[in-house]
This record gives structure tokens, sequence and C-alpha cells, in this order.
């Protein structure tokens, strides 16, 4: 089969013209734009030199996204995203975070096994002007976690204009191994997100159908980097890829497609390292990756074309990526690598990574269910369009959007439990906060290849069995289990729990 450009739109015709040229116009603009820049790199703060004490400031400003063009952003003692900050297993760190916003804010550390009221969640609201200083005990394996804004109604805004930053969490078990561990330099955070840009300035993205599929954006940036391209050595080097978009799913690889080694998942080094040549992300996760640039080769990570919208909308988007295939792309590029200092020696990939004490499906007590719906069912249209529920577009888990006032579940401190999760009309990631569980399995089989390791976040639309270990107290404030494509969330696709 042989298409061009014009018996192409005129097919697309079909699905709205207006929509659809809309979308591949976004698209060849930020190709058009593609000027490398260097990959930008967080600045690290490492608790232990800072005496455990650490200081946050949330702070509104512009970033230069593209040379000379200043766009209004949020960040973390910065512009844009804020610094990565290392903390050590069995330390006390007491990160005060100063809202100088002049809205609420809060900062929650995604990942971290603390008590609730620590968890900084939508219970804990920074109001303007105003500090929050939380001791968070760090009593947990080596992981890459990261922070962000959880204010309820406006997480997504916020995280889209730029409140969102890492928290590396390290202990002896990861220093023993000897992995790539200079940060910046062979151990490279990558926050890949999403963002829209007109006329080179970014905005956020409003309006219901936007709602419907999350915030997404044309261009894709690395660390806040658009066209990002990295230097590193010629040699073994580990990526911490961090999804931080607030929808959209990638499908990476590289251009080449080289073998690439996963070595730790969303709650840390998995057993082994798994040889892959493609990951999937979704918004949330984080993927530890071990890449050899020995070759010395010039490559490119990459990203499959973005398929996750809810079913009404799957001809759009189909019909934007088939307009991508054909008028030259193969997805999109995420970030550039150039191995400096040429052809190297191969480098040596551990055998086993750490040994981790698994939890017991035996132990499991309580089965519970929950549904992710997205206001569609027997509704039809009229449905969402007349917002069926009192929430935002329907968002709802088992059927009721997210009170502040309403504690869903309660769980007894100490319990595994299986919680079984599905969700309407598209995938969603599937989060929980102040727990780490691991899939037992999916659709009714064995977990796949993605939903390997322990984690916090994991994606469904299928069933899954989750086994899930709760020993963080949640008495004094609940904790949140939500859907982290963020305008779902914010929406009502939310619930909380206590654990007593
Ligand atoms: Cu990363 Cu409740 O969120
Ligand atoms: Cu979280
Ligand atoms: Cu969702």
């Amino acid at each position: 089969m042989k298409f061009n450009r014009r018996s192409f739109l005129a097919g697309a015709g079909v699905i709205g013209a207006g929509a659809f040229t809309s979308y591949y116009a976004d698209w060849t603009a930020a190709d058009a734009a593609a000027e490398r820049q260097p990959l930008r790199m967080p600045p690290l703060i490492d608790a232990r030199k800072e005496g455990n004490a650490v200081a946050l400031r949330v702070q509104a400003g512009t970033t230069e996204f593209f040379p000379g063009r200043a766009s209004a952003s949020l960040g973390y003692s910065g512009s844009y995203l804020g610094p990565s900050i290392r903390v050590y297993q069995g330390d006390d760190v007491e990160i005060a975070v100063t809202n100088t916003l002049n809205e609420d804010t809060t900062v929650h550390w995604h990942g971290l096994l603390i008590p609730a009221e620590l968890d900084g969640g939508p219970h804990r609201i920074i109001t303007a002007g105003n500090v929050w200083r939380p001791v968070l005990p760090i009593r947990q394996p080596a992981a890459t976690l990261f922070y962000h804004s959880h204010v309820h109604g406006r997480t997504g805004v916020q995280v889209y204009s730029g409140l969102a930053g890492l928290l590396l969490v390290t202990d002896e078990a990861e220093r023993a191994l000897a992995l790539p561990s200079e940060y910046g330099v062979d151990d490279l955070p990558v926050v890949i997100q999403d963002r829209q840009f007109e006329d080179g300035l970014m905005v956020v993205p409003q309006g219901m159908m936007t709602m419907m599929q999350g915030r997404r954006g044309n261009t894709i940036l690395s660390n806040g980097t658009p066209n990002a391209t990295a230097r590193v050595p010629n040699r073994l080097v580990r990526l911490r890829l961090v999804n931080g978009s607030n929808a959209r799913i990638y499908d990476l690889s590289f251009s080449d497609n080289r073998t690439f080694h996963w070595i730790a998942s969303e709650g840390g080094l998995l057993d082994r390292p798994i040889s892959v040549s493609s990951l999937t992300l979704a918004p949330g996760e984080r993927a530890e990756v071990l890449v050899d640039f020995s070759n010395g080769q010039a490559v490119s990570l990459k990203t499959a074309p973005d398929t996750n919208m809810p079913m009404m909308m799957g001809p759009l988007a189909k019909a934007r990526n088939f307009a991508k295939e054909i008028l030259g792309g193969q997805g999109e590029t995420v970030l550039q690598f150039d191995p400096v200092g040429g052809h190297g020696a191969p480098s040596k990939i551990p055998e086993r990574v750490v040994e981790r004490p698994r939890a017991d499906p035996s132990k499991a007590n309580t089965r519970r269910r929950f549904v992710l719906n997205m206001g569609m069912g027997g509704m039809g249209m009229g449905g969402m369009m007349g917002g069926g529920t009192d929430s935002g577009g329907g968002m709802v888990i088992n059927g009721r959007p997210f009170d502040m006032n309403r504690i869903d579940e309660k769980v007894r401190l100490g319990d595994t439990e299986i919680w079984e999760v599905s969700g309407e009309m598209m995938f969603h990631p599937f989060h929980i906060h102040g727990v780490q569980f691991e899939v037992l399995s999916r659709n009714g089989g064995k977990p796949i290849l993605r939903d390997a390791g322990t984690r916090d976040t994991v994606v469904i639309r299928e069933p899954v069995e989750l086994l899930v270990h709760f020993n963080q107290p949640a008495e004094i404030a609940p904790f949140m289990y939500h859907c982290h494509i963020l305008e779902h969330e914010d929406n009502g696709m939310m619930g909380q729990f206590r654990t007593i």
C-alpha cells in the first residue's frame, strides 16, 4: 500500500479534518524547530553534605525552553523542575519547603515509605508564604523516587508547569555493586515530559477533551530540554528514566534497536538485570537502565507514537500516528546520545543485582476490588458530555468521585492484601501511596515484563492483582490511591485509605 499526503488527508476528513490538521501542525512545528540542545541536568543536593537538612523553595519564574523565548513556569529552587536530592537509607532528612507562590501547594514524596502525615498528599497543604518542615525517615532500599505537587484539583496544572523533582535513595547494597554512580556523568536522571509549545512558549492545555485524555503536548522534554543531546562516556551508563508527564505513556527503544539492561523498577533494584530492547513507562513510573555506549556511536532514545486515548478518540490518535509514519517519522526522539572518546572497552553487566525478600501471597487476608471508571459505562456520550456524575467528566473509582472527607478503605497496619484493579476506556497508571507492591497476575494470567519488580505504580486496563504490604501508619492523615494521569486524578479518580 502506498499513500501520499493528499489521499491521506482526504481520508482524515472522515474523522474530522479540523482536529486532525491541528495535530498535524503541532507535530510538524515541533519537528521543524529541532535545534539540538545539551541535556539540562538538575542540580544535585547530597543530603548528608547538608547535614541532612535541605531547603526547597516553591517558586514561579520563567524558563527559556527555546533560546530567547521565556515561558512562564514553576520550579523548586529554580524555574522549572527541582534539584535531585540524594538521601541515604537509615537517615532522617529534614526538607524545609517554602511556598513562595501566591496559591496553595503540597509536596508529595512519591514512592517514599513514610507515615501518611509526612507524605505530602492533598491534606498537607502549604499555603502561600508558609513553610513545611517534614523530617523524612529513609527506611527503604536504593531507588529512584520523585517529588511533586499534589494539591487537589491543581496537581495537573502545577506539575505541568514544572513542580516535580527527583529523590534518589542510596544504600550500601547498591554502592557495593559499583554501578555507574557519578551523577550527571555516567548516572543520568532523565525526566521525560511532553509539553505543549506554541510559538516557542509553553502553554497549559485546557478543555474537556484535554481533561478526558489528560494533558499532553507537541514537544518531548528531557529534564526540561527540548531536542536534548547528552554527552556520555564511551562505557556503561546508568539512566534513571522517570515519566514525569501528566498523561502520556512512552514506549522507549534506541534508534539502532540495541539491547539495554533494566536494573531497577520503582521500588528499587531488581533481582537480576533484564535485557530488553524496549521499555514502556507510564506517568509516575521510573526505571533504571544500563546502556553500553562503548561502540562510540551516536544513538537516540525514541518513543513509539502515543496511542493511549479514550476509546472514542482512538480513531483520531490512529490518524495522527499514521500521518507521522507516512510523513517520515518512526516515533519521536526523546534524547540523543553522543558518546565521547570513540571506541571504548566493552562493559560488563552485573549478573545479579540484589536479593530481596518476597511478600508471600498466602499471607494475604483481604481482597479489595477497584474499577477506575470514566463515566461512560452505560451512559453513552450524554453521560460524559453532561458530566454524568457530579465529578468532572465522571472520573471516579468504583462509581465514586474523590471526596477529601470520606475514607474509602480501612486497612490493618502490617497486613498484606490483594488489590484487584481494572480500568475503563484506556490504560490508567494506578498508584498507591505509602506502599510497595508486586503484580501477581494480569488479565487472569501471569504478569508481563513491564510488571516486574516491586512497584508503586502499575498500568492497568485489564484486571491486575497486586500483592500489597501495608507497613506505614495512616492514622493522622490518610494515604491516597489514584490514577496517575493527573487530570483523571484532579477530576476525581482517586480514593483514600487509613492504616491503623
Ligand atoms: Cu505521584 Cu499521588 O502521586
Ligand atoms: Cu505517590
Ligand atoms: Cu486514568
